[in-house]
């Protein structure tokens, strides 16, 4: 059995079916990412697997138990971390409040927390210059790093990030892949949706989804290397 398997998964807004019943796995340790166009339903596949919604048919099983369905707080628990499309982080808090906040359901662990503040630290040491500094007030691309380092703070066995490169400098969208392999490295299964191919170099496997279905799942290198098959699903333009 995979580490996260999905199967059937059916999502919709209302009455608008989205997710048409998808199948995938998702190997432990390994990065995975998940490409597609606009609207292919990435961003629906990750927040119901984070809780965020809701499917109406469909089981999502991982590490051996059935999560669809629970509570967003209760996956953060259990090690599922979602670092959202568009970053949300709390404006009016300070980065190290920030950070805090994300490690509030594992306050216990003191010390593994502490050991993840100074990772987090090391990973991006702007995050520490300026820890102090309001949220609200930091670029793009720091709050792109604080997002990942808040769900870090989480202790996560599995990482959900939606569009880590979106609105990034090519070299700090190299960065900020760097800092997954690392995070990785650590242990922690990834699941980074993308729409940027260069992310292919970091990725074991590759999901590619059209209009809400996985048209693609194979390995990482297979999709990089192949020009036709990357025609084929991603388009000319990549
Ligand atoms: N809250 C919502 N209400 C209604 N429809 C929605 C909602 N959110 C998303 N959709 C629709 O669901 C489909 C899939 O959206 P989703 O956000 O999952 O795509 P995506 O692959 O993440 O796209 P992008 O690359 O633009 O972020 C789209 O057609 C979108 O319009
Ligand atoms: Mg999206």
């Amino acid at each position: 059995m995979a580490y996260l398997e999905v199967r059937g998964l059916r999502v919709g807004y209302g009455a608008i079916p989205v997710l048409q019943g998808i199948d995938f796995d998702v190997e432990e340790g390994k990065t995975t990412v998940l490409l597609g166009l606009n609207g292919a339903g990435k961003t629906t596949t990750v927040a119901t697997i984070a809780g965020l919604l809701k499917p109406s048919a469909g089981t999502i099983t991982f590490d051996g138990q059935r999560i669809e369905g629970r509570d967003p707080a209760q996956l953060v628990e259990r090690g599922v971390a979602l670092v959202p499309e568009g970053r949300r982080t709390f404006p009016s808090l300070t980065i190290a409040q920030n950070l805090r906040l994300g490690s509030w359901t594992k306050r216990q662990r003191r010390q593994e927390l502490q050991a993840t503040e100074a990772r987090v630290y090391e990973y991006f040491p702007v995050l520490e210059e300026r820890r102090d500094q309001l949220a609200g007030t930091m670029s793009g691309g720091e709050q792109q790093m604080l997002a990942i380092g808040r769900a870090m703070m989480s202790l996560p066995r599995l990482m959900l990030i939606d569009e880590a490169s979106l609105g990034l400098s090519p070299r700090l969208a190299k960065t900020v892949f760097s800092i997954v392999d690392k995070i990785n490295d650590d242990g922690v299964t990834v699941i980074i949706v993308e729409q940027n191919v260069g992310v292919l170099r970091h990725a074991d496997n590759a999901l590619v989804m059209e209009k809400g279905a996985i048209v693609y799942q194979g390995s990482g290198e297979e999709l990089r290397k192949g020009d036709e098959l990357r025609k084929t699903y991603l388009g000319a333009a990549s």
